[in-house]
């Protein structure tokens, strides 16, 4: 894996690995993808101000939210479908997150069910959970999620309706994929993944299959799924409800302001996880790590304060705990260490991020995360006026 020396050399070769549509629908972004874009942009503007003449031999990295313990504040976040990456899918997943003490989370629209992931792990899991119109579906994830010691639950919101992502509509892009002719030919460069898929497990999102309809479940479009399954008339009174039934460690992902930061708190979060969902859903929507301040000053220290979305280096995760932020999620990194090389890829994304955290601390001048401060970053002010 030595080759791999940053989360873009994987990128590169998941981009080799997968078929272009599958490719896409991790890469892509809504619209003009300028969120997306921005979101990795944004943590450019922010420049380091090191101290030096610290004795830094000997780093602590190590944090704790959600009632988890983890050995760098930054968690693998959910991603759908894991299976269509690589045949290995989520519990490759869980167990490269585990063997190295990482928490991981499971989406709500995985490919491997609530309790075949909690086994595949070291028990350092947490949940996504979206609403379905037919709530015996979602509150049925709470329990389950007890059944299996889950630590926590964090509740997407930003997801009202899909974003309108344009690769995805070019590619017609299915769950599972379909046999076209364009497939066929994709197969000619993508033959190991073809055969994977053809003869390995059947890809489908395992956490609702056949439980409910009784019928086999028809896949087709995501953000047709999506649209069709998921209720956007969900309030801040049915998460409060969602909280008191789960009652234990809870997140509310995809907030971008102080105002419903204040809200979450309210409802009895103890996490928000500040997130425009990787740039897939509202486009021109701020980078998180450019609203984490004023976030940051609002909550003051009553909840835990995640973040993701643009997240390619170690030295954005020291940003983001400079600017306020307890830990980090990232997404689509470890999706492009899975395409490119499954279990191996996902431990390699997750050593890549780890050691670029301790370097950038000791180059920082600080000997624990606990000492990187709001001071130790500014902004560069000649990318924008009066946001410092
Ligand atoms: C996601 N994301 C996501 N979020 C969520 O709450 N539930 C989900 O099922 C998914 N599915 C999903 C699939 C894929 C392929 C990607 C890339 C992302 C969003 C994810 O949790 C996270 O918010 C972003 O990916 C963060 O941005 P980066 O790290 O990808 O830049
Ligand atoms: C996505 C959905 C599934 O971002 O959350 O693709």
């Amino acid at each position: 894996m030595s080759k791999y020396y940053n989360i873009d050399d994987l990128r590169l070769l998941a981009k080799k690995r997968v078929p272009r549509a599958v490719f896409d629908y991790a890469d892509g972004a809504a619209e003009d993808e300028s969120t997306k874009e921005n979101n990795g942009n944004a943590f450019k503007k922010w420049k380091f101000i090191p101290d030096v003449l610290i004795d830094v031999s000997e780093v602590e990295t190590q944090t704790k939210v959600l009632g988890t313990e983890m050995p760098y504040p930054f968690a693998l976040g959910p991603t759908a479908i894991s299976y269509l990456f690589h045949h290995s899918g989520e519990p490759a997943v869980a167990r490269a997150a585990s063997k190295k003490n990482f928490p991981s989370t499971l989406s709500s629209i995985a490919s491997t069910n609530i309790e075949d992931y909690a086994k595949s792990s070291n028990g350092s899991v947490w949940f996504q959970m979206y609403v379905w119109k037919n709530r015996e579906i979602s509150y049925d994830f709470i329990k389950r999620c007890k059944e299996s010691n889950y630590k926590a639950i964090m509740l997407t919101v930003d997801v009202p309706v899909g974003g309108k992502r344009e690769r995805d509509l070019r590619s017609g892009m299915t769950v599972p994929p379909k046999l076209t002719i364009a497939s066929i030919i994709d197969a000619a460069f993508h033959p190991s993944w073809w055969w994977n898929f053809i003869f390995g497990p059947k890809i489908g999102f395992a956490n609702v299959k056949e439980r409910f309809t009784g019928k086999k479940q028809k896949l087709n479009n995501i953000m047709t799924y999506m649209n069709q399954q998921f209720d956007p008339s969900v309030t801040w009174d049915e998460a409060k409800e969602i909280a008191n039934m789960w009652g234990g460690p809870f997140a509310i992902k995809g907030l971008m302001t102080p105002e419903d930061a204040e809200k979450a708190i309210e409802i009895g979060a103890s996490a928000i996880v500040i997130s425009n969902h990787g740039g897939r859903q509202l486009d021109s929507a701020a980078a998180p790590i450019d609203v984490l301040p004023e976030i940051a000053k609002q909550v003051n220290g009553r909840a835990e304060i995640l973040i993701d979305g643009g997240i390619r280096r170690g030295s954005d995760i020291v940003k983001a705990v400079a600017l306020g932020a307890d830990a980090c999620l990232i997404g689509r990194p470890w999706v492009y260490g899975l395409a490119a090389k499954g279990e191996k890829g996902v431990e390699t994304v997750i050593d890549v991020l780890a050691s670029e955290v301790k370097r950038t601390l000791q180059l920082l001048g600080c000997k624990s995360i606990k000492d990187v401060k709001r001071r130790h970053v500014r902004l560069n002010k000649s990318f924008i006026e009066n946001s410092d």
